[in-house]
């Protein structure tokens, strides 16, 4: 089990310690769950929560990590994933992230996640609607906190958006 996934809220800067760390672990390869999906699928994220649903992207989050875990089986390439912030939610891919991945949780405030998500908006379907930017991460992370909590192996704190130091503390703890 050489993987390391990278788990936490929209805007905790999975993708972001993601680059740091394939700097810093060459020979690992570095995946986007969601740019895999948009690769394998040909639409966008949003598209295809606006044409299909929640239920369904969450579907394709599971058969692509069935498929890059899989694949890494076969070749022996070692990944370090940047999962969705809403991976975990299933059940399932909770239980392959645990068994073929050391996981990462970055974890962030309240403040962090709405300050991060102001300064880069991006285009998140779950995000969407009525109610304020802080209310519906507020809500999210009600039911998702103890979530990224139970999956991780460790806990990295993200609070200080120093995404470099968080990259250089993952690789202490893989040794
Ligand atoms: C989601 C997070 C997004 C993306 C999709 C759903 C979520 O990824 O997978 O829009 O449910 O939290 P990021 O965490 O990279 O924004």
């Amino acid at each position: 089990m050489d993987h390391i996934s990278l788990i936490g809220f929209m805007g905790s800067g999975k993708s972001s310690v993601g680059k740091e760390l394939a700097k810093l672990l060459p020979s690992m390869e570095l995946i986007d769950l969601d740019s895999y999906i948009e690769a394998m699928t040909g639409r966008t994220i949003p598209e295809i929560f606006e044409n299909e649903g929640e239920a369904a992207f969450r579907e394709m989050e599971k058969s692509a990590l069935q498929d890059i875990f899989m694949t890494g089986e076969l070749t022996g390439a070692s990944y370090i994933l940047s999962l969705g912030g809403g991976t975990v939610t299933s059940e399932a891919c909770r239980r392959m992230i645990r068994r073929n991945s050391t996981c990462f949780y970055l974890k962030a405030s309240i403040d962090t996640l709405v300050r991060n998500l102001e300064t880069w908006p991006g285009d998140r379907p779950m995000l969407k609607g009525g109610k304020s930017l802080r209310s519906r991460v507020e809500e999210l992370m009600a039911t998702r906190g103890s979530i990224y909590e139970k999956t991780a192996h460790h806990i990295i704190n993200v609070d200080s958006d120093d995404y470099t130091t968080a990259a250089v503390d993952i690789v202490t703890l893989l040794d």
